[in-house]
């Protein structure tokens, strides 16, 4: 989603924001802006599209100067036009911002300030701000921005710059995340610490109702009050070639090669073989606040949402707590059954998910203990959740989400090893679980080190306008999260069914040119699992089966085989997840997508 990044220092100030833009492209945006403030006032370039058209435009009619700000948009209000892109000015010229966020009261702020004489030139809310910064401006461009935002309902984490106040950035953060970088005697404003991380790793994560002030010589940070605040700086240990191709053709395939490793990251100093449990040292809950946890709640968006749904089948086999799973944008509008007793399990890879913050602030309300299962250290719902479980994925870049989802289901094994352990689940099994996650890193590198087969498999159905994906049991979500890869990047229409379900209607749909994918392991499902094989094919369906043995029963039923290795039932979404992601993967190559940044999504979606 929309991308934010402020430079004040010695340097010239457009190679670093146009560098930083690129390092956020990931997010998903539609056009590029930047404004720098020089001795001419505020400069401002924008392009609609990509940032190459952005750099031509730099190259022809350059700007310079050593105080900027610049944007990625990705459209909400208005179309993705050069003229709705970011910054935006006023009328004259001496006043940029950028946002990240939803004004919500913007077309009131409007009528008014355009009553008062202002004149508008896009269709955006964030022109609102910069038009009513401008109208309470007295002395300081801090002092106007908080008398602005304080006419302001709705999220923002915006950069501002004034001609009349020069040798000074000034940022706020109100639901929208933004961070300041700190390095030699230079500042930098992001929405994402990749933007910055190839200048400095000294890092402060504003808060809600944080404004920060930046001048070459150091920061300031106040309230909306203007009272100062202190705070915490954090060093950020990602490294600058975890957020780089590293010679792989797209993030998402380096994404999906380094999974032996992130799964191995997120078990690491976890697991205690002899007592056959898992050792979580962030969950700040005691064992007995774990065993009075009457049920549990798991919220989440997307791909964290099918890891939640597998979660929920672990949690309840084997610690029998009743577990409920729903999309954080539901559960944050309805009236959810939560009490002191309730345990509120939050996924997210970003941390930053508007809807899945907004659900476990509303959990937190009502009294439940919050755990964020978050891949981003120090993002919101980390900071805000009352203990959590760190993914240690490295940064995922690409927007169909595939390392993330395989740590989030292995976090969520650790978490039910643990609270099973607790209860009832015996050493045996424990250790048994243990031995199963240790395999994983091994068998998921066997996968990939077949990856070819899929590439075939891709090039046999990269034509096919329709697909269906069938699973039960832990294998049902792994068909939804199939099903989403696929469309997410390739633009096919898939959908995810639960395999009986199919008879209720998908069924319509088989024919010759019909791609069934099945998720058949050898599990307590797979006979089941077969009949439905044997109704597509009985239609004439592409029967493409992921299954982990010699089965005669699949004898004569299957078009395209793809061998999983063996694992524990819990497990084999993680192993199923790896030829789907290579599937859809290879498919969308195929077809030509920009598979890091398909049309119209964005990797963190920070607005409702
Ligand atoms: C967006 C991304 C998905 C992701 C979802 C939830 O839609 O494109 O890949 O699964 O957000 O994101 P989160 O960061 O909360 O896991």
């Amino acid at each position: 989603m929309c991308g934010i990044v402020g430079y004040i220092g010695p340097r010239v100030a457009t190679p670093l924001l146009v560098d930083g833009l690129r390092r956020l492209e990931y997010r998903g945006y539609d056009s590029a802006g930047i404004a720098i403030l020089n001795g001419h006032g505020v400069e401002t370039r924008k392009a609609a599209g990509k940032i190459s058209r952005l750099e031509s435009l730099l190259s022809s009619s350059p700007i310079e100067g050593n105080i900027g700000i610049a944007h990625t948009r990705w459209a909400t209000h208005g179309a993705p036009t050069e003229c709705n892109a970011h910054p935006h000015v006023t009328e004259d010229g001496s006043i940029a911002v950028v946002h990240n966020g939803i004004i919500e009261n913007a077309s009131t702020l409007r009528t008014r300030l355009t009553e008062r004489g202002h004149v508008f030139s896009s269709e955006t809310d964030t022109e609102v701000l910069a038009h009513l910064i401008e109208e309470l401006y007295e002395d300081t461009l801090e002092k106007a921005v908080i008398a602005a935002l304080s006419h302001v309902e709705g999220t923002y984490g915006i950069a501002v710059m004034a001609a009349s106040d020069p040798g000074k950035l000034v940022a706020a953060r109100l639901g929208s995340p933004l961070l300041l970088g700190l390095g030699e005697d230079e500042y930098f404003i992001a929405s994402d610490v990749s933007a910055i991380l190839a200048h400095t790793r000294q890092v402060i994560y504003l808060d809600d109702g944080d404004v920060a002030v930046l001048t070459r010589d150091g920061y300031d940070i106040f309230d909306l009050d203007a009272a100062t605040k202190s705070h915490v700086v954090s060093r950020v240990d990602w490294d600058l070639d975890q957020i780089e191709k590293g010679g792989y053709a797209h993030f998402m395939l380096k994404e999906i090669f380094e999974q032996p490793s992130t799964i191995g990251n997120t078990m690491r100093g976890r697991l205690l073989e002899e007592e056959g449990t898992a050792k979580l040292g962030g969950l700040n809950i005691s064992d007995e606040e774990l065993l009075d946890i009457d049920n549990i709640i798991i919220t989440a968006c997307g791909t964290s949402w099918h890891s939640a749904l597998i979660g929920e089948h672990m949690l309840e086999e084997l610690t029998r707590i009743p577990v409920e799973v729903e999309y954080a944008s539901e559960f944050r509008y309805r009236n959810p059954i939560v009490t002191d007793r309730t345990l509120c399990i939050v996924i997210s890879q970003s941390g930053e998910t508007a809807d899945t913050l907004a659900a476990m602030r509303e959990a937190k309300r009502r009294g439940a203990r919050t755990l964020g299962l978050v891949n981003v250290v120090g993002s919101t719902i980390a900071r805000e959740s009352d203990g959590g479980i760190y993914l240690h994925a490295g940064p995922e870049i690409g927007v169909a989400s595939t390392k993330a989802f395989t740590s989030q289901v292995v976090a969520l094994a650790l978490l039910t090893l643990k609270m099973a352990r607790l209860r009832d689940l015996s050493i045996l099994r424990g250790r048994e679980i243990v031995a199963g996650l240790q395999a994983l890193p091994g068998q998921v590198q066997q996968m990939l080190d077949r990856a070819d087969e899929l590439e075939e498999l891709a090039e046999e159905f990269k034509r096919s306008p329709n697909f269906l994906y069938l699973g039960r049991g832990f294998n049902f979500p792994a068909a939804l999260e199939g099903a989403l890869k696929l469309k997410e990047i390739s633009y096919i229409h898939a959908e995810g069914y639960p395999a009986a379900e199919m008879k209720h209607g998908p069924i319509a749909l088989i024919d010759a040119m019909m791609p069934v994918v099945f998720i058949a392991p050898h599990d307590s499902v797979f006979d089941k699992l077969v009949s439905n094989v044997q109704e597509v094919r009985a239609r004439k369906g592409k029967t493409i089966v992921l299954t982990s043995r010699d089965e005669p029963a699949l004898e004569g039923l299957v078009d395209y085989e793809f061998r999983m290795p063996e694992t524990l039932e819990m497990l084999t979404p993680v192993l199923a997840a790896v030829p789907l992601q290579l599937l859809a993967y290879y498919i969308a190559v195929k077809r030509g997508s920009n598979v890091d940044q398909p049309r119209n999504l964005a990797k963190s979606v920070t607005v409702e």
